[in-house]
């Protein structure tokens, strides 16, 4: 079989959920292209990765390894919250999604977006949504999204 640029891609880079080991893989510092994350001990990486495990298919992180170096290169995640309204509808939040700055722009972000979307309709989703800045927009109209709305924050640190 012809093997392609694209299909060695494909191969290289494919979407899986989180493990602990990836504490080891550079997980962590590509959080910190994303915003501010501080540095985590092991200790309170698995305590925390421990927690969100209980949630199961409700809470789950998806990353790229890149198979040549064994470097986490991309990242997000998405939350199921459980509804009253819409008859006791379900919806998907997408959060924390950063691509490693050596390799933005080979669709590898759009790719972690149409893994965390197709989990947010297999669990029973009736839509699925996110914030983001007005740099981001493009780049979410172009995974499919739409504005909505406006974003409203309280800080409490
Ligand atoms: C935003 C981000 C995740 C995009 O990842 P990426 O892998 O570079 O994006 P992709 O290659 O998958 O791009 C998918 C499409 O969006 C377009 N796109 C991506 N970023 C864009 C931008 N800033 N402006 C316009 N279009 C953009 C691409 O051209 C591509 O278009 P196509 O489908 O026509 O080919 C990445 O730039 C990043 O990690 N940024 C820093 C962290 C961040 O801001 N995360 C978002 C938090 S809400």
């Amino acid at each position: 079989m012809q093997t392609t640029k694209s299909s060695v891609e494909e191969e290289l880079f494919q979407v899986r959920k989180l493990e602990l080991s990836d504490i080891n893989k550079g997980f962590v510092d590509l959080l910190q292209q994303l915003t501010v994350c501080g540095s985590i001990s092991d200790e309170a990486f698995e305590e925390r990765f421990q927690d969100l495990a209980k949630y199961g298919d409700d809470h789950v992180i998806c990353v790229i390894e890149d198979n040549n170096s064994g470097k986490i290169i991309a990242t997000g995640s998405v939350f199921i919250e459980k509804k009253f309204i819409r008859n006791c509808g379900k919806v998907g939040h997408i959060e924390d999604v950063v691509v490693d700055s050596s390799v933005r722009g080979k669709q590898l972000g759009k790719k972690i977006v149409g893994f965390l979307s197709d989990h947010a309709k297999a669990m029973g989703c009736y839509k699925f949504i996110l914030d983001c800045s007005l740099e981001n927009k493009p780049f979410y109209e172009r995974c499919g999204f739409k504005p909505k709305e406006v974003q409203m924050v309280k800080y409490f640190v």
